[in-house]
């Protein structure tokens, strides 16, 4: 019989595969670490189980203990494994930039998970880290795993990532390109591969806005913009990143980063988190200067499912402006609105009372409103002008809409852009999106204003 004792046994010798189509026009063989194939679905496993093995053989996690951890997720889940097969409580804290699927997961493995604000810096006390050092320091028989600091994570791919990478190409392997985190995995295989090769490439595939690649060439650490990639990059430096072995590190958007692992998946069927999508666009820039006899092996850090609420649907990618942007619909701008207090369309029938129609734009804060009768637009209330002649004659309240109202907004197709909208925007406040037929929102001058970039 062929079986593992439990998950564990599971974690690493991960397969490689070819890419086939995003290499078009590509000499090298570019080749996939499937590290999403390792039973927590992350490269993270591996640190998971050699960072709770060190700490029992140190004597620092004893049966019964709490392990505590700050992680966007995937070492969470590979440390939650551990836990579940060998009976300790975990507590793990994120940062409320992780995806939701993530959350759910750790819960799902038995795992607390505390959230806290991405915005706390390094020096804050609610910052992931130091939230989560001060829950182990207030939990007995806890430990603090601190997989930025600890050893046991780069020594995993030292053991492990690394000489997988080197037999399985049987020593072919030329270029190595990973993602930097906590750099466990790219110090601790490119150190393995270094020693094997010492002209072997690293390459660390970091996203704009993060440290990394400043300190790399000029030594300097500047500060931290904000990007919506997971997983990698750093407003500073942790202990585990050995910039000697790296020799360079690449910048990569958030667009290219999303648009490539989401290629991944839809032409190779390697389906993967943005942060593979990083390290894939650099593996591939790199590889677009190499010949035929050049390997290149880069990371899949994670899978996909745990980002189907985010770069994987359409409709979050279009929110961030990073799908289809070349043209900004009324319709898309419509649908943008949806998240706010006021519902896409505030309208009132040409049957209702003025009175009541006052209110609601009162309420909505709005100083316009369509009449609309059987999905069709019959009219419009304009604050000043309705003000003026309730002034004039105060009855006007009692009466019906349709005695005050004046003629309807224009009316526009949702597929329209807005810079086209804007020109009916000079002589209208606001102007109706139609769609097959039924007007479905209203668009004013403001909601272009802040669309236009
Ligand atoms: C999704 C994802 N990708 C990549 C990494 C980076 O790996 P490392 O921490 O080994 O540098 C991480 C680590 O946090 C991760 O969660």
């Amino acid at each position: 019989m062929i079986y593992a004792e439990n998950i564990l046994g599971l974690i690493g010798k991960t397969p490689l595969v070819k890419l086939n189509k995003l290499t078009k026009g590509i000499k090298a063989l570019v080749l996939a670490k499937m590290e999403s194939l390792n039973p927590g679905g992350s490269v993270k496993d591996r640190i998971g189980i050699s960072m709770i093995d060190a700490a029992e053989r140190e004597g620092r996690l004893r049966p019964g203990g709490t392990v505590v951890e700050a992680t966007s997720g995937n070492t969470g889940i590979g440390i939650a494994l551990v836990c579940a097969v060998r009976g300790y409580k975990a507590v793990f804290v994120m940062t409320d930039k992780c995806s939701v699927e993530k959350v759910r997961y750790l819960k799902a493995l038995g795992s607390d998970v505390v959230v806290v604000p991405v915005s706390a810096k390094p020096d804050s006390p609610d910052h992931y880290v130091n939230t989560a050092r001060r829950i182990a320091k207030e939990t007995p028989n806890s430990i603090f795993v601190f997989q930025y600091g600890n050893p046991f994570n780069p020594e995993a791919h030292y053991r492990t990532t690394g000489p997988e990478i080197w037999e399985q190409t049987e020593g072919r392997v030329t270029h190595f390109v990973a993602g930097v985190g906590t750099g466990g995995t790219i110090s601790g295989a490119g150190r393995y591969l270094k020693e094997v090769k010492p002209d072997i490439k690293v390459i660390g595939a970091d996203p704009y806005g993060s440290v990394f690649k400043t300190f790399k060439e000029a030594g300097k650490l500047m500060e931290a913009t904000p990007y919506l990639v997971e997983g990698i990059g750093q407003e500073i430096i942790p202990e585990n990143v050995h910039m000697k072995y790296i020799d360079r590190i690449i910048n990569v958007t958030d667009r290219d980063s999303f648009h490539i692992a989401r290629r991944l998946g839809r032409e190779e069927g390697i389906f993967c988190g943005g942060s593979t999508g990083t390290i894939a666009w650099a593996a591939l820039q790199v590889a677009r200067d190499l010949d035929k006899d050049d390997v290149v092996v880069f990371i899949v850090c994670d899978t996909g499912e745990r980002y189907l609420s985010k770069f994987l649907s359409d409709e979050w990618m279009k929110e961030k402006r990073m799908l289809g942007v070349e043209k900004i619909t009324v319709g898309l701008l419509n649908q943008l609105k949806q998240d706010e207090a006021t519902p896409r369309l505030v309208s009132v029938g040409p049957e209702r009372q003025v009175g009541e129609a006052l209110q609601m734009m009162n309420s909505y804060g709005l100083s316009q409103l369509p009449v609309i009768e059987e999905g069709k637009s019959v009219g419009s209330l304009r604050e000043g002008r309705l003000m003026g002649k309730l002034l004039a004659n105060r009855d006007l309240v009692q009466a019906p809409v349709s005695e005050v109202m004046e003629k309807g907004f224009p009316i526009v197709n949702e597929d329209i852009g807005v810079e086209t909208a804007a020109k009916y925007l000079k002589n209208s406040p606001a102007i109706l999106v139609e769609e097959y037929g039924r007007i479905v929102g209203i668009i004013t001058r403001y909601d272009v204003l802040d669309a236009q970039p």
